[in-house]
């Protein structure tokens, strides 16, 4: 089964005419309730499982959202991939308003979230996981090559810089990040994308360029969210065509 975990612009999938919707369901958790039900359905005879990130009518913000709780019922709902929209902020030049990318890397500057499975003390020893490469390069293509069919542009790589939000960054923070080393940045990249590896989760982010970063190009005075919003419904858009395409591909 396939999980989409939709970001800011996607909180539904019914009403959308290549799903065929199922049921809702609530998973029970050791960390209390996902965001909103997972929704099980089909896309072209693959099965399904829909989270939205933020909840039914986008009412948890980033450092709100019960991340452990939503892996953990994706899984608990037979997914075994998993990719996950974000909208962001680009930083360098490739990294323009409107671009979709597959970002290979990620620096994390969240804090004060509940990160991780391995909390409590540990009867058999303190767990590490890998994360060199914190998102799994097989699956990774495997879109890519999806993205292909279909013909939509998808840049291969990228790092993202995960922040705390809610609110939006200055711009000296923002050259902080460039020199860092980040292309573009979002707020809900971790700890969603450690705790899938924790899982045992393939998992993807596939981001949505919807404005410059603060202080870059046209957002050098202020950030113009109205036209981010406008930029994000249409990227939605096309990040479906590329989720159906996936589905009929059998990814
Ligand atoms: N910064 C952080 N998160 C974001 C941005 C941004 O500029 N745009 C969309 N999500």
């Amino acid at each position: 089964m396939i999980g989409l975990i939709g970001g800011s612009a996607l909180t539904e999938l019914s009403g959308f005419e290549d799903f065929v919707f199922q049921e809702k369901k609530n998973f029970h958790t050791p960390y209390g309730a996902s965001s909103a039900p997972i929704v099980l359905g089909r896309i072209k005879n693959q099965s399904v499982a829909f989270l939205p990130r933020h909840g039914e009518s986008h009412q948890w913000p980033p450092h709100r959202i019960n991340y452990r709780a939503n892996l953990w019922s994706l899984r608990e709902a037979g997914v075994k991939n998993v990719l996950a929209l974000a909208t962001v902020g680009g930083i360098s030049p490739a990294f323009e308003t409107g671009v979709m990318a597959l970002p290979d890397q990620l620096v994390d500057y969240t804090w004060g979230r509940e990160f991780t499975l391995y909390d409590d003390e540990q009867v058999n020893g303190v767990t590490h996981i890998d994360f060199t490469q914190p998102y799994c390069q097989v699956f990774r293509e495997r879109i890519l090559q999806s993205a292909q069919h279909c013909g939509l542009n998808v840049l291969d790589h990228g790092t993202y810089a995960v922040t705390q939000g809610p609110r939006l960054e200055t711009a000296a923070e923002i050259r902080r990040l460039a020199h860092d080393g980040a292309d573009m940045v979002g707020m809900t990249g971790m700890p969603e994308t450690s705790l899938a590896r924790e899982l045992g989760l393939n998992y993807a982010t596939l981001a949505l360029v919807v404005n410059a970063a603060a202080g870059q190009g046209v957002s050098g005075k202020k950030i113009d969210l109205q036209a981010a919003a406008q930029v994000s419904r249409s990227l939605v858009g096309a990040a479906l065509k590329l989720f159906i395409k996936m589905c009929s591909d059998g990814h």
